[in-house]
């Protein structure tokens, strides 16, 4: 995005040059103030950048911290994650969810260290050949590492800008995309394109906007309307969540835990480790917890009951295995899995 989009602002007619040069300064003086204190907050490594935004993907940022930092010790370096195998970048990847993310960047890895000498390209179209980086990821890289003058929209953008101009100027994507290319900030994309996903994310709540708080309050027109704004149109219509329960047991057997291996053909989380679903067989009611798990439009109610003397015979069917309890963390786990192994202390 260059000046000449920024010019045509001046033709809608309630938001003026003016109002979009204070746009940007009163924006970006918010950021410099109040930005959360994040790891990739300043980096410059545009590898360590592309990583942070492939993990905040679908992803809570609290999620994101406790796997950011210990993700990029194991694998320091594109040519480092290039030349590990996939399932231990699988098994770093465990919790994160959308296990795609992760094979994908160790495949884009791989193009980058055999055809790009292990540097990544540096704008948003080159970065967009890369498998699992779309319009979003390949903006937010070139902004922030690069510097390169590119908007960027995520469900955050999304919110600020149709609250921000009113729902009959932002109705689709198109528009959204179209609106931040108009206000960027050219001088400082990466900022800029920072400072909107963030108030979106600390202000501009879907639920209860913080108005009171919001350095654009004067601007906006959704101001002081605390209601969520109608979805911006998708081309797939968002589904109902569904809600399903499910039981697991946790074999424990010699300080070693059973665990079954998803098939490498299923459509979600293929060839990853979890815990045996409970059968018809009946399960003391005294060892079990309860959880919430939740994987795309699914909330699960989750119930894991804790044999202390399970036998592998019991199940029959699929690739299945005893592993030793401080050899857990070396699989690639389900965060289902994970999270039950947690429950009972038996993972870190
Ligand atoms: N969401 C995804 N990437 C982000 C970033 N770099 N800053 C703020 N929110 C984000």
């Amino acid at each position: 995005m260059n000046l000449r989009h920024n010019k045509k602002i001046e033709s809608t007619s309630f938001f003026k040059t003016a109002d979009v040069t204070r746009f940007r300064r009163v924006l970006l003086r918010w950021y410099d103030l109040h930005k959360r204190d994040l790891p990739w907050r300043g980096e410059k490594d545009p590898y360590k950048i592309w990583v942070s935004e492939i993990m905040l993907q679908q992803t809570r940022v609290a999620v994101v911290l406790d796997r950011y930092s210990r993700f990029l010790k194991r694998f320091p370096t594109v040519r480092a994650l290039a030349a590990a195998r996939v399932s231990s970048v699988l098994a770093e990847w465990s919790g994160l969810g959308y296990y795609r993310r992760a094979r994908a960047l160790h495949t884009a890895a791989g193009i980058v260290a055999r055809e790009h000498g292990g540097r990544l390209p540096q704008s948003a179209a080159a970065l967009a050949h890369l498998p699992g980086i779309g319009r979003y990821t390949a903006a937010a890289v070139a902004s922030i590492a690069f510097g390169e003058a590119v908007p960027l929209v995520d469900g955050n953008v999304e919110r600020v800008l149709q609250r921000f101009y009113g729902p009959s100027l932002v109705r689709t994507q198109k528009d959204c995309w179209r609106h931040a290319g108009q206000l960027l900030h050219t001088e400082r994309p990466g900022d800029f394109n920072q400072a909107l996903m963030e108030l979106g994310a600390t202000i501009c709540l879907p639920a209860a906007p913080l108005c009171s708080r919001c350095p654009l309050a004067q601007l906006c027109r959704g101001r002081k309307q605390f209601s969520s704004p109608p979805r911006v149109q998708r081309t797939n219509a968002a589904e109902e969540r569904r809600k399903v329960q499910a039981s697991y047991r946790v074999l424990l057997h010699d300080n070693h835990v059973y665990l079954v291996q998803r098939s490498p053909n299923a459509t979600l989380m293929p060839a990853m480790w979890e815990l045996p679903p409970v059968g018809d067989k009946r399960v003391s009611l005294a060892q079990c917890v309860r959880l919430r798990h939740s994987i795309t439009n699914t909330d699960f109610e989750v119930f894991a009951y804790l044999e202390k003397r399970g036998r592998a015979s019991e199940i029959k069917s699929g690739l299945a295995t005893w592993v030793r309890v401080d050899r857990l963390n070396r699989l690639p786990l389900t965060g289902l899995a994970r999270k039950i192994l947690r429950s009972f202390s038996l993972l870190d």
